[in-house]
């Protein structure tokens, strides 16, 4: 067996507060962590081998078990289910799923389209609501279907509301709310359960001191 523990990090918007909070909990980061296109850093000292992944792809290391544990956002677990353990609410990068679309529009009765990079979300939400929609999926850039007519809803990640402002949307829905989850496979869990349980009470004192002083 490795002495590495492997973590995987979502590359992008969640990376600067991810490892600022692995930093808070006394993980020695090299400043290069933050800067650096390579895509596998290792800490020597503290037997930790970072993998950087694009924020979707980070469970789908993990499920793999080529990496031991990662850091995923709730939205990534709900579109798909995915054999991890979520150990920890890391309380980072928190925003919401939301319907949203021109203003003063109204849902076709006949299977309006809905955009988004989350479908399942999407589709399990409109049928709970007992609407029948098609499911339109893409990318990114979301906000672009509903102003150029490719949809009349979308279904996507809400942060500050300024994309959906800048691009005269409004929303409709709250679907649920999102935060980054610690994420574990199940079988480095039970290996290497000392290792890991250690990381999440170093984490877990941080969020908790946060929460108490937030
Ligand atoms: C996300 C999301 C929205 C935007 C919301 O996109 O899909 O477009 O952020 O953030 P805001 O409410 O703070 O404006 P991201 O930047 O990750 O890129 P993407 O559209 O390519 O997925």
């Amino acid at each position: 067996m490795s002495r590495f523990l492997t973590i995987a990090m979502p590359k992008g918007r969640i990376f600067e507060e991810a490892a600022d909070l692995l930093r808070k909990a006394d993980f020695q980061l090299p400043p290069e962590f933050d800067d650096s296109r390579k895509l596998v850093l290792e800490i020597e000292e503290e037997d930790l081998r970072f993998i950087l992944a694009k924020p979707m792809d980070v469970v789908t290391y993990v499920e793999h078990g080529v990496a031991d544990i990662g850091i995923a956002g709730k939205d990534v677990m709900l579109e798909e289910e995915r054999d991890v353990y979520e150990l920890l609410d890391l309380k980072i990068s928190a925003c919401h799923l939301a319907v949203a679309g021109l203003p003063g529009k109204k849902i076709s009765d006949v299977a309006p389209k809905v955009a988004s990079k989350y479908p399942n979300i999407a589709s399990s939400y409109f049928r709970e609501q007992g609407e029948q929609v098609e499911i339109i999926k893409l990318n990114g850039s979301i906000e672009l279907a509903p102003m150029i007519g490719l949809a009349e809803r979308i279904v996507d990640i809400v942060s500050t509301g300024q994309t959906l402002k800048e691009n005269g949307l409004i929303e409709y829905a709250r679907i649920a709310d999102v935060t980054s989850r610690l994420i574990a496979n199940p079988v480095s869990y039970r290996i290497k359960e000392k290792r890991i349980t250690e990381i999440v009470e170093r984490l877990a004192v941080v969020i908790n001191n946060q929460t108490l002083e937030g």
